[in-house]
Order: structure tokens, then sequence, then C-alpha cells
């Protein structure tokens, strides 16, 4: 017979909140080579968990993911800024062809060439440290893994990056995937593939992105008191056996 565990009383009341009351979504507002909207509401959920004063973005392209996140941080009052990476002209017509961007408040464009303006930004502003970087520019092996090195020294310990077209079975972006599979085993990072679309028969096409984070380092004394814990949760019949087991010694 299968014991239920008990709920600790945050967790009981955690089960009777509304997702709505704590969270407001913006508008999709969708767009070809942008995130798709399953992509974007995994990104909105991290951002949403980690509550991040500074958020990049390589590649903006036409801005539906940049001005997702910006009202999706207005809306729900997180009072960080995204920064937003492309070539000059791309910025400035996307001024012009959505005026949105004329006035929202948190977002700022770096404008140039990739790699070399993330890294002249990040020597501009030396103190300044990423809680959540979205890269999604040039997609090969070089751009992937030049744009990853630059961030990973100013991530945040507890920072994730989420890498658009972690996709190994499309041809043109088999140097993303490599890329970041390499930087994660150098760098000590941990890549989990997402579901870039919900997952259909026999398509085996739907895993098109990756969150990436720093390994966790937790040594056996930890988790030992982990276990411990968690055994006199789950069993507190038979650890109150062992500690009358220890007492008779
Ligand atoms: C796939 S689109 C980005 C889509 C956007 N992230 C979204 O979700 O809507 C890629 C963008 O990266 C930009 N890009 C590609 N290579 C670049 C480079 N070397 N430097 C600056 N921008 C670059 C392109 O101009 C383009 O706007």
């Amino acid at each position: 017979m299968s014991q239920q565990r008990l709920l600790d009383p945050a967790e009981e009341l955690l089960r009777e909140v509304n997702f709505n009351d704590i969270v407001t979504m913006p508008t999709l507002l969708q767009q070809r080579a942008s995130l798709t909207p399953l992509e974007k509401a995994q990104v909105g959920l991290t951002v949403i968990a980690i509550q991040p004063k500074v958020v990049i973005e390589t590649g903006v392209w036409r801005g539906r993911t940049t001005r997702f996140l910006s009202e999706l941080m207005l809306l729900n009052q997180i009072p960080g800024t995204i920064y937003g990476f492309d070539f000059p002209d791309v910025i400035d017509e996307l001024y012009e062809i959505d005026p949105f961007f004329q006035t929202t408040s948190n977002v700022k464009f770096v404008k140039g060439s990739l790699p070399g303006s993330l890294g002249g930004w990040l020597t501009e502003n030396p103190t300044l440290m990423i809680d959540f970087a979205l890269v999604d520019a040039t997609h090969s092996y070089y751009a992937v893994y030049e744009e990853l090195v630059r961030i990973a020294p100013r991530l945040c310990d507890d920072g994730y990056i989420f890498c658009h077209d972690y996709d190994l079975d499309e041809k043109s972006h088999i140097g993303v995937a490599a890329a970041i599979d390499d930087f994660c085993k150098k760098y000590d990072f941990v890549a989990m593939p997402l579901h870039s679309r919900p997952p259909a028969p026999k398509v085996d096409r739907s895993l098109q992105s990756a969150l990436l984070r720093r390994s966790l380092k937790v040594n056996w004394g930890e988790k030992l008191i982990h276990w411990r814990a968690d055994a006199r949760e789950r069993y507190p019949q038979m650890m109150s056996f062992v500690r009358k087991l220890r007492g008779m010694k």
C-alpha cells in the first residue's frame, strides 16, 4: 500500500493558490523565427520564478520575445531591465515597425555585431551580473560558443541561460547543439532540453531549445541530511523505531 506524503502547511496553502492570481501573462505576439508560444511560456515562468534584475537577449529580430519579456515583467512588477543585442539596422527598423519600443521603460538595445558587441557591453559594465540570458542570434557553433563563454563568468550563481534551437534533428542547427554540449562540459553547466511545441506521435521534433544552469555542488554530508529529513517525513514510525534502537545501545 503506498503511503501518502504529508504536506507541510506552506505546501497546503500553495495548492489553494490560483495560477492566474499570482502570474499575469501578456498577449502572445508571434512571428516567424521567434520563440514558439510554448517556449515563451517556459521563458516566462522561469523569469517569474527568478525575478531577474538583468536579462539579456542576443538576437531580437522583430522583438516579439523582447516585447513579451518587457510586458511580462511590467505586468508582474519585476523591476528588471532587458538588454537586447542585434545589428544597428535591425534595431532601427524595429523602432519604426513597433512603436512599443519607443516608450517602454524596461528595454535597452545594444547595437552592433555579436559576439563583439556583447563583449564590449560587458567591459563597459564591469559590475553588472546577468540573471537570465536568452541566446538566439547566429545559429553556428562559433557564434553560440563565443556568446556562452562571454556570458558564463557574468551569470549569477543561480542564473539561467535559455538557448534557442538546441535541435539535434535539424541539420542547420547541429552546430548550436554541439556548441552548447561542449560549453556545458568545459564550464560545468547542465542543459535541460525543452519542448518547443507539444509532443506529437511519430514526430520527434518537439525538443528544440535548452535551459542551462551551473551544476549544483552538493556534498555527501548535505545529501545525507536531506535523505534523513525526507525519511523522517515519509516513514515516521520506522524512524522513531530507529531512534528507540539507538537509545537502547
Ligand atoms: C532568430 S532571430 C531572433 C528572434 C528573437 N529572439 C525572437 O524570439 O523573436 C536572430 C536575430 O539575430 C540577429 N543576429 C544574427 N547574427 C548576429 C550578429 N552576429 N550580431 C548581431 N545580431 C545578429 C539577426 O539580425 C536576427 O535579428
